[in-house]
């Protein structure tokens, strides 16, 4: 056997090996993606590629354009890279000719298409966030949310009432979301309606919401703001225009008063313990404002800021346990309270329609 041919033998093996690393290291790579799946959430948790409004479609669109193009020139790289791999050099070819073409590729591939690819994607994002600009609106389609550490303040300030972690739009109208925070930065992302926005101190950014389809929408805290930053969710229903205004009218009505029974006697425990300190239901004496406005508690369908959903046991756990759902959340546990008086509190809260 001559050396040239051992040579090529090895020089192949060498390729074959190279070939066999990158795949394996890709199909590795592969594997994480199986991450992405949230199983901690008991809500849906979809991503924005299932967009479900206008906002969302016209990001959409910018992401597979980028995604498609990003491919095309991935896939155009290897294809070079390849070329540069195993074609052969070519006897004939002089030095001064690779040296012509050499720069000709740099120019072309290195300068040219890359510019080109660049203004094309800088002139469609500067479309895109032009048409993402927020629509006029009705006063009456203004929502206020405030980021704490770590759940929604929801107020609807012309309709005059204010709730918690869930927000209700009417369907194929146009939303106006005003974002702040009592604390430190948040981020308001509801990903099937639109982009991301900051909730930062001492600022008020704006953003809009636009369903297609009546439907319930997850949204999640998008900046990281402390350990509780995965469980900073929340939910925007979108409805059909009556019910809707039926929403709008029972937020707006102060707290029932019960009449008498375990109901009667929750209220007491309420009135009488901490909780009054934190949390205000309209209608009573109870003006906290640290926590959720507890209103209309049992019409919403979670409970910590979409950390579980709203069942009279996960309440009552809850109340006694808020750290064993939410570690370092700032509720304390609520160990003063018999059982008695927790199983009457429960069904105070439960009016709270
Ligand atoms: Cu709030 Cu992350």
């Amino acid at each position: 056997m001559s050396n040239d041919q051992s040579g090529q033998r090895v020089g192949r093996r060498l390729i074959r090996a190279r070939l066999g690393f990158a795949s394996g290291l890709l199909l590795t790579l592969l594997l994480y993606l199986s991450g992405c799946a949230d199983t901690t959430s008991f809500i849906n948790t979809p991503s924005m590629l299932d967009a479900r409004g206008a906002a969302a479609d016209r990001i959409l669109f910018l992401w597979w354009v980028m995604f498609g193009l990003g491919t095309v020139i991935f896939l155009g790289v290897m294809a070079y890279l390849l070329l540069a791999m195993f074609r052969s050099r070519r006897e004939d070819e002089s030095e001064d000719s690779r040296k012509r073409h050499g720069k000709r590729a740099i120019v072309w591939g290195g300068l040219v298409l890359p510019t080109v690819v660049i203004v094309f994607l800088f002139a469609l994002t500067v479309g895109v966030l032009a048409a993402l600009e927020a629509p006029p609106v009705p006063d009456t389609h203004v929502i206020e949310v405030v980021g704490r550490q770590w759940w929604w303040e929801v107020n609807y300030p012309a309709l005059q009432f204010t709730t918690a972690n869930e927000i209700h739009i009417p369907v194929g109208e146009p939303v106006q979301v005003k974002v702040t925070s009592e604390d430190v930065i948040h981020s308001f992302w509801v990903p099937q309606l639109n982009g991301k926005i900051d909730a930062n101190p001492g600022r008020v950014n704006t953003i809009w919401l636009q369903a297609d389809e009546p439907g319930t929408y997850f949204g999640q805290c998008a900046e990281f703001c402390g350990v509780q930053h995965a469980k900073m969710r929340f939910l925007v229903v979108a409805e059909e225009k009556n019910a809707y205004l039926a929403w709008i009218e029972q937020q707006q009505l102060p707290a029932p008063q019960p009449e008498d029974g375990p109901a009667l006697e929750g209220q007491q425990v309420f009135l009488s313990s901490n909780c009054i300190n934190c949390h205000t239901i309209r209608g009573t004496n109870a003006t906290g404002n640290l926590g959720p406005d507890l209103t209309h508690l049992a019409g919403r369908l979670a409970l910590g800021a979409g950390a579980i959903p709203n069942t009279r046991g996960n309440l009552g756990g809850w109340i006694a346990d808020p750290h064993g759902v939410k570690p370092g959340n700032l509720m304390p546990p609520a160990t003063e309270l018999s059982g008695a008086e927790l199983t009457a509190l429960l069904a105070y809260l439960e009016t709270l329609r």
